[in-house]
């Protein structure tokens, strides 16, 4: 056998050559599975998202981050980078810097601790749309804010408590979050803020534990030394209550005690698996927002119209009591309404006020029309016994769905039972209620009242003189009504604390330019029999201030040079008056609620969950900064 063929070196070279291609064919593909775009060319990944986590050590947040690779991967034509900041700020900035610099369009942000992330958020803000997930940040340069109300559940938890312990009261163990997170501000505010009513519950020990499970139980392990009797353990998440509860197991701590905790995850040794094995008396289900905060981004990056300034997501109250009914509910087929049939509402708005009514009347009836949605439409003329009765009517038809702007913001409870009791579910649609059981309705759609009072103070505060004493006139809307309740409540946060400033009178308008014009008039009248001066008018709307504008024309004086006046929604007439420099400022209440309460109506007729509360983005107009584009604003 011939050992040498002269071919040999040419079938050795064709190897070699087919070798090379065969490797750097598998180097390609398996680069292209690594960074999992195997499926899609560069040039089809339409969009990238960054996201900041705080970290990857609580449970919470890794199914928040589950949840958002989940959602994920329905967009083909997304990719998501993934940052976790180990629970460092310092960390948390820089991931965020490297997301900027890699191009991303959009920024999901869990914050590590809020007040040290917003300036860097604010940045990012300014250059693309930001999502702030979970804990909120400071101020409002954000696109969309999504998470739960961490203050309601510490008022939860209170009142739980204060349930739980009765007359005879006892002695309660605080395990909060990170200190420097909001979210334990608001929960411990929310919790402390109710406990502190009751003179027989005791917090006796208030403690930090980071979220960590490990380091609640070397915390109260050494708490357990000390013989005085605790009652209750409360922890702002599971994971540090099952801790504290090891802690308890092995301490030969000598009472009973009761652990409470939050989050409510499913699983081993989360919140609903600890309070079937009666580790836990309660927990409370915080959704992550994960899934929702992906969906918004995706609405956002397609330029979606009517994305809401904040998300607030429902906390849920899980004992062994109804441990087994929310599992069932959990696996049961949503109801859907039948496609071949319209969903019929029945919606009831205030009644006759002014511009900004007139606007909102008129978004809700185009909208069920665009949407295809049988409307009955009523209006309560401003009377609360006249809306229970319309609202009772709706009930009597049998609507799919009942919404409406209530006339006052309290007692809707027994309507709203009677509503539940027929299954009708209920949208509080621009103001919204005072209740005890936030179960009475499934999602609140409107502004955030008390924000439009803080910033129309915070425009009085900066436009006015630095030294002189200044007179304020305060005209508020309906009493009783949520958005005069609010807009006080918000306006005084911000003057209350400043030197320069006198509230010299406030009284109700009802929301009228007529009212608005007595009112002023009257007061014009009083000045100038007794001197005193007005530096500010403060209206509760612009309706009414337009009206205070009339009286101080045919009074003589220039209003917005002589008083200033600043007021609330920018409306169309208050935008003229704007260009005309006889109003100073308004600040938006945004009237066209249609389009997103008819969404979030199909989304239930649909069985989907919606959150518990929707609040739209709102800005500022003012003289300095009219721009004639304001003019062609829709109402
Ligand atoms: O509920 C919103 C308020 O009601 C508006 O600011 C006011 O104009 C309307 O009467």
């Amino acid at each position: 056998m011939r050992l040498y063929n002269r071919n040999l070196p040419y079938v050795v070279a064709i190897i070699m050559i087919l070798f090379s291609i065969l490797s750097i064919a598998g180097i390609i593909l398996y680069n292209n599975n690594r960074f999992n775009t195997a499926q899609y060319s560069e040039n089809e990944i339409e969009f990238v998202i960054g996201v900041s986590q705080a970290d990857l050590e609580e449970p919470w947040r890794i199914i928040m981050t589950e949840e958002i690779k989940e959602e994920a991967k329905k967009y083909p034509n997304l990719r998501v980078i993934y940052m976790e900041a180990a629970g460092s700020y310092k960390k948390q900035i820089r991931d965020i810097n490297e997301l900027k610099a890699f191009g991303v369009d959009l920024l999901i942000v869990s914050p590590t601790d809020p007040s040290k992330l917003t300036p860097i958020v604010s940045e990012t803000y300014q250059e693309m749309p930001v999502i702030v997930l979970d804990r909120g940040i400071e101020g409002y340069d954000y696109t969309l804010y999504l998470g739960p109300d961490n203050g309601r559940v510490g008022k939860q938890v209170g009142e739980y408590i204060e349930k739980v312990l009765g007359k005879q009261g006892g002695n309660i163990v605080e395990i909060k979050g990170s200190a420097d997170s909001h979210s334990t501000k608001e929960r411990s505010e929310g919790f402390q803020g109710i406990l502190k009513d009751y003179h027989n519950i005791n917090i006796i020990e208030s403690i930090d534990a980071d979220w960590n499970r490990d380091r609640a139980e070397d915390k109260m392990y050494d708490i357990y030394k000390n013989p005085k009797k605790i009652d209750i353990v409360f922890a702002h998440s599971d994971a540090m209550a099952l801790g504290a509860y090891r802690a308890y197991t092995y301490s030969n701590y000598p009472h009973p005690i009761k652990f409470i905790g939050v989050d409510g995850l499913p699983g081993i040794n989360g919140g609903l698996d600890l309070v079937e094995k009666n580790i836990l008396t309660s927990t409370y289900i915080c959704p992550t927002g994960g899934k929702e905060a992906l969906q918004y981004a995706m609405d956002i990056l397609s330029k979606q119209k009517g994305i809401p300034k904040k998300i607030i997501l429902r906390t849920t109250q899980i004992t062994k009591d109804n441990l087994e009914e929310y599992k069932l509910q959990q696996n049961e087929l949503p109801l859907i309404h039948n496609p071949n049939e319209k969903i019929v509402l029945g919606f009831c708005n205030v009644g006759k006020e002014g511009g900004w009514r007139e606007a909102n009347a008129a978004s809700i009836k185009n909208a069920a029309k665009e949407a295809d949605i049988e409307l009955i439409y009523s209006e309560a003329d401003l009377n609360k016994e006249r809306q229970i009765e319309i609202l009772r009517s709706f009930i009597k038809m049998k609507v799919d769905v009942i919404s409406f702007s209530p006339v006052v913001e309290s007692g809707w409870d027994d309507i709203l039972k009677e509503a539940k009791a027929a299954g009708i579910p209920v949208i509080i649609a621009d103001r919204m209620i005072k209740t005890e059981d936030d179960s009475l309705y499934t999602t609140f759609l409107g502004p955030d009242f008390r924000e439009e009072g803080r910033r129309a103070a915070r425009w009085v505060a900066s436009n006015s003189s630095k030294d002189d004493v200044v007179n304020v006139v305060e005209i508020q809307g309906s009493k009783n009504s949520t958005p005069s309740v609010e807009r006080k409540i918000g306006f005084n946060e911000i003057i209350s604390g400043d030197k320069r400033f006198r509230m010299i009178h406030s009284s109700y308008g009802d929301f009228t330019f007529k009212n608005g014009k007595e009112i002023m008039k009257n007061l014009l009248e009083v000045e100038s029999k007794y001197g005193s001066t007005i530096d500010v008018v403060y209206a509760h709307n612009d309706d009414m201030a337009l009206g205070a504008i009339e009286a101080i024309e045919e009074f003589g004086f220039k209003p917005g040079i002589d008083i200033k006046i600043v007021s609330i929604d920018a409306i169309k007439q208050a935008i003229l008056a704007i260009k005309d420099g006889k109003l100073n400022c308004s600040v938006e209440c945004n009237p066209l609620l249609g389009p997103q309460l008819m969404k979030v109506i199909k989304d239930i007729e649909a069985g989907k969950q919606t959150p518990m509360m929707i609040i739209t983005e709102e800005t500022v107009f003012t003289q300095e900064a009219f721009t004639r584009e304001w003019l062609n604003r829709p109402y």
